[in-house]
């Protein structure tokens, strides 16, 4: 065995040479089925190069394809890059800096919302080479118990809305009556909050039934959540009388006002008359 300094010199490039080609090709590696993440869950998306060379000098790019510019996450020459980050991402991402010597460029996403949803790529880029993988993020949250509040009175029924937030992905609401028969009601009014979550709210107008009970549900096949209030309504809400008499008595004293006045105007002409006949 040769031990001068040739042949550690002929070692050295060899091993020089050897990790360069090796950093020269890779592949990104990662989950192939969507991740469903729970809405206020931090998630891992999981991406490794394989084989597991260092990517401490590569960049690292985490993109969400959704938003046409900026980035989820850079690291680059070593430092993580803040420049150009999607503003919702601010704080909430991360790698794993302590993994990258062994190719785990797994990025950490806390608080997940509703907007985190879509195809995220890890892309990495060596000196001359680069490979990419994408990952499909579903977000779901499960929305709050409908609140339904009375409205009153409306064009011969009882009016009612329902409200539910904080859903993702956009539910449907709907209302039914006793039986589980679906209510025609106004047309769905839907907000998105600037976290991406949804909110839901419908008006409807009832009759009255032989239970005056009434359902609003409000529900996601996709996720296969649902949440629902049922409200009884007590049957004098629906007595007309009760606003009708109030009419008839406001109408009675304005007409009694109305007759007053015009006996005293009828009594001040003809004393102004008579007054007149005097002179
Ligand atoms: C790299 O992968 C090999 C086998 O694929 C494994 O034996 C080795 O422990 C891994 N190295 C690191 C640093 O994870
Ligand atoms: C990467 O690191 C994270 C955090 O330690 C770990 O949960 C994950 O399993 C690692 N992935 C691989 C492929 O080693």
């Amino acid at each position: 065995m040769e031990t001068g300094p040739d042949s550690l010199f002929v070692t050295l490039l060899f091993l020089l040479h050897s990790s360069h080609s090796e950093s020269e090709k890779f592949e990104v590696l990662g989950p192939t089925d969507p991740i469903v993440v729970v809405a206020g869950d931090d998630i891992i998306l999981p991406c490794y190069l394989k084989p597991n060379i260092s990517a401490e000098d590569m960049t690292v790019d985490w993109l969400n394809l959704d938003f046409l510019d900026g980035r989820v996450y850079r690291y680059q020459n070593r430092k993580i890059i803040q420049d150009n980050q999607i503003t919702s991402y601010t704080g909430r991402t991360s790698l794993f800096e302590e993994e990258l010597w062994r190719g785990n460029t797994s990025l950490k996403l806390t608080r997940v919302q509703g907007t985190d949803e879509g195809l995220y790529k890890c892309f990495i880029k060596a000196k001359s080479w680069d490979h990419d993988l994408i990952i499909q993020v579903l977000v779901k949250a499960v929305g709050s118990k409908p609140v339904v509040s009375i409205e009153g009175h409306r064009e011969g029924g009882m009016g009612l809305l329902c409200e539910s937030e904080g859903w993702h992905p956009q539910p449907e609401l709907v209302w039914l009556d006793s039986k589980g028969v679906h209510l025609s009601a106004g047309p769905p009014e839907t907000h998105r909050d600037f976290k991406g979550f949804y909110t839901v709210k419908q008006h409807v107008i009832v009759q009255e039934t032989d239970t005056n009970r009434f359902t609003c549900r409000v529900q996601q096949s996709l996720i296969n959540e649902k949440m629902e209030t049922e409200v009884h309504l007590p049957s004098e809400l629906f007595d007309y009388t009760t606003p009708w008499k109030r009419t008839s008595i406001v109408l009675c004293c304005l007409g009694a006002i109305t007759m007053i006045g015009f006996s005293l105007a009828i009594c001040c002409i003809h004393n102004k008359k008579g007054n007149v006949d005097m002179i």
